[in-house]
């Protein structure tokens, strides 16, 4: 074996958007890849032309199709990949990427009765996108598996300080994660772990198209971006890639855009200073703060 083969990445929520494109850089960067995800018959196809994907780039793929946020399933899978890969302390866990979309998109109160969030969706949405990112990290660090040089990433949106409708839960999942994303930060540390959010901007991913609104949020992100164009779940796997590199352990505790800078800019069309010049309003002579016509 090769050192690089002991390489792991760990990926929650492999299947699909930004999990499944982390997989395709970093087995072609030489990790392989632990897998999780939530999958039906009906989107295993595209699961195994993914594990084909890694295999081909001469790398293991061992993906389990579980509920990450499922504790018993949890440890099996955990014990299993030590029985299976750790067992003379071989394996190192160098990726751990919290890449996980289950939640409920409802209003929080709503018109009415039927409409409003039940509590038992809003716990399993912070449950599942948020809460389970300690869990995992508790477990793989109690395993000796994160260790000197493994990097934690979790993804998160502009959702956790912007409001969008139907987005409550998510909106505090993702404020959560954050948060633990900064309290991991001086916990892991000194055990020589990073772990940072990655702010992903909207992207055409099967999440996206179940917040009503989707394609309005896209056209309205494109409009908006100082690139033109959309995030793509490529974009983040790069940034990873980026962050992998020795020597980059002080970033560390952040929340990082990943977004061409789209999170920062609250006007549609306002991408650049000239525009303003197009419309004179930086001739100060002509500029009339109070015609907004
Ligand atoms: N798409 C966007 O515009 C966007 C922007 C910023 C942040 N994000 C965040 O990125 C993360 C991933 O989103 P995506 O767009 O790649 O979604 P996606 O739907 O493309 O992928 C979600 C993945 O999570 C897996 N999954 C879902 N529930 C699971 C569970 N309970 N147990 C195990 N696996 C489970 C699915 O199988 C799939 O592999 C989410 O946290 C999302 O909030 C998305």
């Amino acid at each position: 074996m090769t050192r690089k083969s002991t390489q792991w990445a760990l990926i929650l929520g492999v299947s699909s958007g930004f999990g499944a494109a982390a997989a395709r850089e970093l087995s072609r960067n030489g990790y392989n890849i632990l897998g999780v995800h939530l999958d039906r018959q009906a989107t295993m196809p595209a699961v195994k032309q993914l594990i084909a994907e890694i295999e081909s780039n001469g790398r293991i793929a061992e993906f389990y199709n579980m509920n990450a946020a499922d504790e018993h399933k949890r440890h099996a899978a955990l014990d299993n990949f030590v029985d299976s890969y750790h067992q003379e302390g071989r394996a190192e866990i160098k990726v751990l990427m919290h890449s996980l979309a289950f939640g409920t998109l409802r209003p929080l109160v709503g018109r009415n009765e039927s409409e409003m969030i039940k509590k038992a969706q809003l716990e399993m949405t912070i449950d599942v996108m948020a809460n389970s990112l300690i869990y995992w990290t508790q477990d793989t660090v109690r395993r000796g598996l994160l260790g000197r040089g493994s990097r934690i990433f979790a993804m998160t949106s502009d959702g956790a300080n912007l409001n969008l409708p139907f987005y409550g839960a998510v909106s505090a999942e993702k404020a959560a994660l954050e948060s633990y994303v900064r309290q991991l930060a001086i916990e892991l540390g000194p055990r020589g772990i990073t772990i940072n959010a990655l702010l992903a901007g909207v992207t055409d991913t099967p999440a996206l198209s179940k917040i009503p609104g989707a394609r309005n949020m896209l056209y309205a992100a494109v409009a908006k971006n100082p690139f033109n164009r959309a995030t793509t779940p490529e974009d983040v796997a790069v940034a990873i890639m980026a962050l992998m590199r020795e020597g980059t352990e002080f970033i560390n505790g952040n929340t990082i855009g990943v977004d061409g800078g789209e999170s920062k800019i609250s006007f549609v069309g306002q991408k650049s200073p000239y525009q303003y010049a197009d419309l004179n309003l930086l001739d100060e002579s002509s500029w009339d703060p109070t015609d907004v016509s």
